[in-house]
């Protein structure tokens, strides 16, 4: 309106003041103009900080309020067995998680946090496992099914999220991501590596990687660097393109509960990759290379029954670690504990 009225006054003035006026109008227009641009520009530097707050309301922002639901790998199913050690690990560690053999008590689910998430989608899955060992301690697990993270740290992940939100709500061109992914490229592997691949075709069929690293105390007072993953015993078996497009979009709990009727128990190997002193400790982004590393077979995972309650009071925090193993410095781990606090808090009192 203010800008309309200046016209106005402008055509009423002798002419070299108007042009001049004008010239001061349209200079300032511009200015403004150009403001308003910079404000919608989307942002392709990941933020300087991030915390699990923020992480809280970007998962929050993406897939809606769920009250009484996690808000990070919100569908999922749980699932019970056992833990059996080998005696290599019984030999070569200290740490009482392959004293005997234990009950676990694991979660499969989809990351993100929409309780409906199509299982279709070539997206990240997740496992939990809790062990519960025989001096009555707990150790933890929490991995993917990709062996590396979408950013070094917390910082370009969340970055990646609000861009994510940016471009669905029409605030960010759809190609804005190339942008990010050329100013943070350790954001963009894990998305290249799940185009590239079907997603496995039942939760039991997929391998699962810890992509953080940790350090275990050995029997002779040494540590080893390692990073865990569990391997299907039969192997991996991925959706053929077909099924991606003629299943409904849940068949991961009809499947995993037809699977355990059917075989009785499902089997995976637990390994740990050990990691050289050319491995980094603080960039999930970045995978190590198994093959030139020593893998060590440090027990057997049993699962023998699905779709229960009992992953209802446990929160699969990583950093819940037994006696004998310790976090590494990777920033993205260590913020994993308030971020999975505040959701469990959340979910427990129907937030
Ligand atoms: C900044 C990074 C991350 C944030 C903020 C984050 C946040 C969350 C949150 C809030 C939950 C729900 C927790 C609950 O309510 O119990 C969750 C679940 C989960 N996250 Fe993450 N996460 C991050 C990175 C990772 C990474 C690197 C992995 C794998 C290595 C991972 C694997 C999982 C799994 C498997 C679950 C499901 C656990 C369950 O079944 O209860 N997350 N995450």
């Amino acid at each position: 309106m203010i800008h309309f009225l200046s016209f106005y006054v402008i055509l009423k003035m002798p002419i070299h003041e108007g042009s001049k006026m004008l010239k001061t109008t349209l200079s300032a227009l511009a200015i403004t103009v150009s403001t308003l641009a910079m404000a919608q520009e989307p942002n392709y530097q990941a933020p300087e900080q991030a915390t699990a707050t923020d992480f809280i309301e970007i998962f929050e922002t993406l897939s809606g309020k769920h009250p009484g639901i996690r808000k990070g790998h919100a569908r999922g199913v749980c699932a019970a067995g056992s833990f059996t050690p080998s005696s290599v690990a019984q030999e070569r560690y200290s740490s009482p998680i392959f004293d005997t053999k234990v009950p676990v008590v694991l979660r499969f689910s989809m990351g993100g946090g929409n309780p409906n998430a199509d299982e279709r989608a070539k997206a990240p899955r997740g496992i939990g496992v809790q062990f519960q060992l025989a001096n009555g301690s707990l150790h933890q697990l929490a991995g993917l099914t990709t062996p590396m993270f979408a950013g070094k740290n917390p910082e370009q992940f969340l970055g990646l999220l609000r861009l994510n939100a940016q471009i669905r709500d029409g605030e960010a061109p759809a190609d804005a991501r190339a942008n990010y992914f050329a100013a943070n490229p350790e954001a963009a592997g894990q998305g290249q590596w799940l185009q590239q691949r079907n997603p496995a075709a039942e939760y039991t069929s997929a391998s699962y990687y810890g992509i953080h690293t940790f350090f275990a105390d050995t029997a002779t007072g040494k540590k080893d660097k390692f990073r865990w993953q569990l391997i299907p015993a039969t192997g991996e078996v991925l959706l053929t393109d077909e099924e991606r497009e003629t299943l409904p979009a849940d068949f991961l709990t009809d499947r995993l509960v037809e699977r355990i009727n059917t075989d009785g128990a499902v089997h995976y190997y637990l390994q740990w990759v050990i990691g050289t002193d050319a491995d980094a400790t603080n960039d999930p982004s970045v995978v190590w290379p198994v093959e030139q590393r020593e893998v060590v077979n440090v027990g057997t995972l049993t699962i023998s029954g699905a779709n229960g309650e009992q992953c209802t009071p446990i929160n699969f925090d990583p950093n819940l670690l037994a006696q004998g193993v310790q976090a590494s410095d990777d920033p993205v781990l260590a913020l994993r504990s308030a971020a999975y606090a505040i959701s469990f808090g959340k979910r427990l009192s129907q937030q």
